[in-house]
């Protein structure tokens, strides 16, 4: 389970998630806590400062209407009728519900507040030193009480100053408490709804994971049923156009190509075993006649003469195995040497003059200019001439005629060896480089169905392309092209 892919792809999937929800929690518990504190500060500062220039403005009309009377000598008189006024100024808006604001003297003592008396956050010494020398300042001021949201302040104290100096100092103050309790909940929330977004999404991812997969597992299981004595089992491919049913289809043709090399290699040892039979039972018939009574010399002689006959057939049979097994392994080192195509032919043609003379048929040659030599292995080409050769001998009518045409094909060199016997079944045509393949009408001649096999192994080796045809008049034509000589 936890092996799975379904379990990993989930895994993957909800820890991307849980790090991207983590992200974007923290992005907007940051932007709302800079929004709500921008927010508190214009506030505080709109109403400080409302306050502030009301004052301002009556310190200067004070000024005026008193003369030379400072600022300062208001005290006691008209400033404490005008200063609870002032304090609630502007507290229409509902915003400013919860703002309290301060005036305060230069030592820092309350001299009005828009609360009472009751319990305000002091300014600190170093804001109020800042102050007086003219400058407006903010502060989060936390009362002694313990550091609770309820007893966290923001404050803004501005300068309100008369002619001569800061006089009085403006304080707006508001709690904390709201802003704080907002982004408490922001917090909790997040906390919990991350976790549980992540669970559910990855509960789900799992589920749809599931449901891709299910043609995976049920491959699975046909995989699971398939042996060698039923690879003709198929994989039922998905209805879907996606991965799986890409490999589902290369899966299927893997076990066609599989089946294949099965059969062949299965028919390929009926093959052998049956073409082994026929001399090896023929021996042992004529040996059991010959013991069961004495025989004079000359039957003994005719008797072995048989039977080297067999032998020799099961050593040709044998020998050929050989050599393909040797070139289905790679084993055969070839030479490398330039073979002159026309001499290779000519010397192949002449050992085979013998049997060509017997059945009645002529060969012919045709040699076109510039068939360049080949570079190859002369013992093997002379080899895979041979066959070809012998084939269209053994192949034609007496009377008929075997042609060799050297010619070039392309830019390569090419031998074409053509007869006039009764040609290939079109049937048989796509099978006859098979092993052990005989086209029916030639099962009555010698031969075991080797000889173009190995002349194709051979062709393969030299990178050569080789091919059969029927020619119109009648006649097959076989054809090796090697590839262009430098
Ligand atoms: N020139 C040809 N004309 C007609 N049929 C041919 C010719 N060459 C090959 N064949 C067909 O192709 C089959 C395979 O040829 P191949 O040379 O492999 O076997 P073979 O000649 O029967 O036996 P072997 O070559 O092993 O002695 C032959 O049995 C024959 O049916
Ligand atoms: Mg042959």
């Amino acid at each position: 389970m936890f092996n799975s892919v379904r379990f990993k792809i989930t895994l993957w999937y909800a820890a991307a998630l849980a790090v991207t929800l983590t992200l974007f929690s923290i992005l907007v518990y940051h932007s709302l806590q800079k929004s709500l504190e921008e927010n508190m500060d214009q506030l505080l500062a709109y109403r400080a400062e409302g306050v502030s220039d009301a004052l301002e403005t009556y310190l200067e009309t004070e000024r005026i209407e008193v003369g030379r009377r400072s600022a300062a000598a208001a005290k006691g008189g008209a400033f404490y009728k005008i200063a609870p006024e002032l304090v609630h100024l502007n507290t229409e808006d509902p915003r400013q519900a919860s703002v309290e604001v301060r005036i305060l003297d230069a030592s820092g003592a309350e001299l009005e507040s828009s609360r009472g008396r009751r319990v305000a956050p002091e300014l600190p010494e170093s804001t109020l030193k800042e102050v007086l020398k003219g400058t407006a300042a903010y502060d989060t001021i936390t009362l002694d009480y313990g550091n609770s949201p309820e007893n966290i302040f923001r404050s803004y104290a501005t300068p309100a100053s008369g002619t001569g100096g800061a006089v009085y100092i403006v304080q707006a103050y508001r709690s904390a408490y709201t802003a704080q309790l907002a982004l408490g909940n922001l917090r909790t929330m997040m906390a919990a709804l991350v976790p549980i977004i992540v669970l559910l999404t990855g509960a789900f991812g799992m589920f749809f994971a599931r449901i891709a997969l299910l043609p995976v597992a049920s491959m699975s299981r046909t995989i699971r049923q398939i042996t060698a004595e039923n690879l003709s089992l198929r994989l039922k491919p998905p209805d879907t156009r996606d991965e799986t049913r890409e490999l589902a289809d290369l899966f299927n043709a893997m076990l066609t190509r599989l089946e294949d090399s099965f059969m062949s290699e299965r028919r390929f040892i009926q093959d052998v075993s049956h073409e082994l039979k026929t001399p090896l039972t023929i021996m042992r018939g004529e040996l059991e006649v010959a013991l069961k009574k004495a025989r004079t010399a000359g039957e003994y002689a005719a008797i072995l003469q048989s039977n080297l006959e067999e032998t020799q057939k099961i050593s040709k049979i044998v020998g050929n195995l050989l050599t393909l097994a040797r070139y289905d392994n790679r084993e055969v080192r070839l030479e490398h040497s330039r073979v002159n195509l026309i001499e290779l032919l000519r010397e192949s043609a002449a050992s085979l003059s013998g049997i060509a003379q017997q059945s009645g048929v002529a060969l012919e040659f045709e040699e076109e200019e510039g068939a360049h030599p080949v570079e190859g292995d002369p013992l093997q080409l002379k080899s895979l001439f041979l066959n070809l050769l012998d084939n269209a001998i053994k192949y034609s009518p007496a009377g008929g005629k075997v042609r060799v045409r050297i010619f070039l094909e392309g830019s390569g060199p090419a031998v074409r060896i053509s007869d006039e016997g009764a040609g290939i079944p079109a049937a048989d045509l796509p099978h006859i480089f098979k092993r052990f393949y005989r086209a029916d009408s030639s099962r009555s001649s010698a031969g075991f169905g080797l000889g173009l096999a190995i002349a194709k192994s051979i062709a393969e080796a030299h990178s050569a392309l080789i091919k059969a045809e029927n020619i119109d008049g009648g006649g097959s034509a076989f054809t090796v092209i090697f590839p262009p000589q430098h």
